[in-house]
């Protein structure tokens, strides 16, 4: 079924009921104020769409962004790499919350500069931004990857394969909507699947770990 506007409002009411009852203190509310005045006047979708005009934006929402931490254990000795980091507001609650370096990679330059100035503003100094082409980016240092971009094509993905087999073995990547072994399972194991719920619907994320 189709989200509609209503549908999509409703799940992030709820959303951000469960964000300030499991995460808020006063840093993360801060955190929180500072994206909300940020992108007061000019949404990420409308900068995103700029960029690229297929370009479709959209959130993981904070409590998924909690899950994937939890499962991937991440704490400060962990880089949590986050490929297409959008505003960089996960990036951000992750450092914040269980101290992990994050470095997150955007090719929007708007993005990029603002992540970089709340990050300041808040001293979260494990954070780290990077305005780039994530295919050109090293993975090699990362422990855990994100990747949700759930209309890659084939042919971007089989690109992202190929960086992605220089991560160390053991090393974590979630996907959203897709599965690693799809596309190579000499490479990855996949370690769980789990149905999660995104502000347009349902769909899985794939925990892959690299062999
Ligand atoms: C669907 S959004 C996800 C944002 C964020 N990861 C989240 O889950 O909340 C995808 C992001 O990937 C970025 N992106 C897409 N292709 C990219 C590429 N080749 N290099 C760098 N960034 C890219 C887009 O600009 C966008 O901000």
């Amino acid at each position: 079924m189709m989200p509609t506007f209503f549908s999509v409002k409703r799940f992030q009411f709820f959303e951000q009921i469960k964000v300030v009852k499991n995460f808020y203190n006063l840093r993360v509310f801060a955190l929180d104020t500072l994206f909300f005045f940020t992108y007061l006047l000019q949404n990420p979708f409308q900068i995103a769409k700029k960029k690229e005009e297929k370009n479709i934006y959209g959130e993981t929402p904070l409590t998924l962004y909690d899950q994937i931490a939890q499962f991937s254990s991440l704490d400060s000795d962990k880089t949590f790499l986050e490929l297409g980091s959008g505003r960089g507001r996960g990036a951000l609650f992750l450092a914040e919350r269980y101290g992990c370096k994050v470095v997150g990679v955007d090719w929007v330059s708007i993005f990029v500069k603002r992540a970089r100035y709340i990050r300041n503003i808040m001293r979260i100094e494990s954070a780290h931004f990077v305005e780039a082409d994530f295919l050109d980016v090293d993975l090699s240092k990362a422990d855990v990857v994100y990747i949700y971009g759930t209309c890659f094509s084939d042919s971007m993905i089989q690109s992202l394969l190929k960086r992605l087999k220089s991560l160390r073995q053991g090393g974590i990547v979630v996907t959203v909507s897709y599965s690693l072994i799809e596309y190579d399972s000499s490479s990855f194991l996949l370690k769980k699947q789990k149905r999660v719920t995104f502000p347009w619907g349902k769909s899985d994320l794939f925990y892959n770990v690299k062999n």
